[in-house]
């Protein structure tokens, strides 16, 4: 039969417009880096949206890096901090893409001059500064998203939805991280692996993600205890390091662990690592009384899955195996990040990807990093906000 005859009956993907084209949000970029380029190509997508500033702490580069992309710098003034940036400008929605380190006063001067905010993952380096960031959004009534894409895959939205459906029960116990053989970022400089700009290493970066798909698929409970572990044998060594000259000013880790006791009593078993001497560090699992769901790693853990998801489960007395297919995106991740962003801010309605949940997020990346440091289990203690 002629593929358009089965054509027919393919679901389209119609976008429902949700902007006014000739209404137009005042968007400021903070951070001009290696990020910037994804969230500016999809806000070029967006018809209502107008660049009023951009900054950067290096002088020239926020300027530079609108002439690489082609941007038309007509309206556009350049700053050298997130601070004249605000204070300058009439910004509806700025998106923060600056290093981790930086997150947090980006975020929070943002949100006290009344500007909505994109702030990349992960939220911030500490938990101090994620309450302190949920404070700031809280007393400002403006829209704060935190920049996780993978959220908008249909993936990981079915991890959520086969959750939610039940077919795997109570939840109790969850594996889950990702990890590369070599793979520390240092694409453009070093400002991944700095302890003054980072703050985390691969706990942070790509840790975030994994510990996202699997907490918002169970409905983010709170983070109760912790039992944490991290280490730097790679970044520090001139031997296995894929930029040896940098061994030097390593400074964040490059694998870390954790046992973590959630809300409900569900167990989180965590590992993550930009570099081991192993392809992966395993499978997401996740353990329901009734059924268990295994999510294939990627070779280098970037928020997706590597291949097609499998439930375990008893059907009829028989114990049997039932293949989820991968789904296609119709879109790209980042445009929906970008586009729900500003629809949210716009419309008043609420963040795509709320702080409310990724605080808890980082509550367990700062337990893991404190109970490290301090080599006994912490109790998580996130004050009311
Ligand atoms: N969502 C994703 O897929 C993804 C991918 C890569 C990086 N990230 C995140 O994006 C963030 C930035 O990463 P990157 O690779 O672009 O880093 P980068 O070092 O290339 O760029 C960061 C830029 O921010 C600037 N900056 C820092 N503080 C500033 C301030 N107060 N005011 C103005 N400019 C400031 C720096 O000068 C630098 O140019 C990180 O938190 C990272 O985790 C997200």
């Amino acid at each position: 039969m002629a593929n358009a005859i089965l054509d027919k009956f393919k679901e389209e993907a119609v976008e429902t417009k949700t902007y006014d084209a000739d209404k137009k949000n005042k968007v400021g970029i903070i951070g001009t880096g290696w990020i910037a380029e994804a969230h500016l190509k999809a806000y070029q997508q967006c018809p209502d949206v107008q660049f009023v500033g951009m900054a950067d702490l290096v002088p020239g580069k926020a300027e530079a890096f609108c002439d690489q992309f082609g941007v038309d710098k007509t309206g556009i003034n350049f700053y050298n901090s997130h601070k004249e940036l605000i204070d300058n400008e009439e910004l509806d929605c700025v998106s923060v893409c600056t290093y981790n380190a930086t997150h947090a006063e980006c975020t929070i001067y943002a949100l006290e001059h009344g500007v909505n905010v994109l702030l990349e993952k992960p939220m911030c380096v500490t938990l101090e500064e994620a309450v302190a960031i949920c404070k700031a959004e809280k007393a400002s009534g403006k829209v704060l998203s935190i920049g996780f894409q993978p959220r908008f895959d249909p993936n990981m939205q079915m991890v959520k939805k086969i959750v939610e459906s039940g077919e795997l029960g109570e939840i109790y116990y969850i594996q889950t991280g990702g990890g590369r053989r070599r793979g520390i970022p240092t694409p453009f400089g070093t400002s991944f692996i700095e302890k003054e700009t980072a703050g985390l290493g691969a706990l942070g970066d790509i840790g975030c993600y994994s510990l996202d798909m699997v907490l918002n698929a169970i409905g983010y409970p709170k983070p109760l205890t912790v039992s944490g572990y991290k280490s730097d044998f790679f970044g520090k060594s001139t031997k296995y390091s894929n930029k040896p000259e940098y061994a030097d000013i390593f400074g964040v880790d490059d694998f870390a662990a954790g046992f973590v006791r959630l809300e409900g009593g569900i167990i989180l078993d965590f590992r993550i690592a930009w570099a081991m001497h192993l392809d992966t560090s395993g499978d997401t699992i996740i353990l329901g009384k009734h059924g268990g769901l295994r999510i294939p790693s990627t070779e280098c853990w970037n928020g997706s899955i590597g291949g097609p998801m499998t439930i375990y489960h008893d059907v009829a007395g028989k114990q049997v195996e039932t293949v989820i297919p991968e789904l296609d995106n119709p879109y790209d991740n980042f445009y929906l990040k970008i586009r729900s962003f500003l629809d949210a801010s716009m419309n008043g309605g609420e963040p795509p990807v709320p702080s409310s949940q990724i605080i808890y997020n980082q509550a367990i990346i700062d337990g893991i990093a404190k109970s490290a440091e301090l080599g006994r289990e912490i109790e998580i203690e996130i004050p009311e906000i």
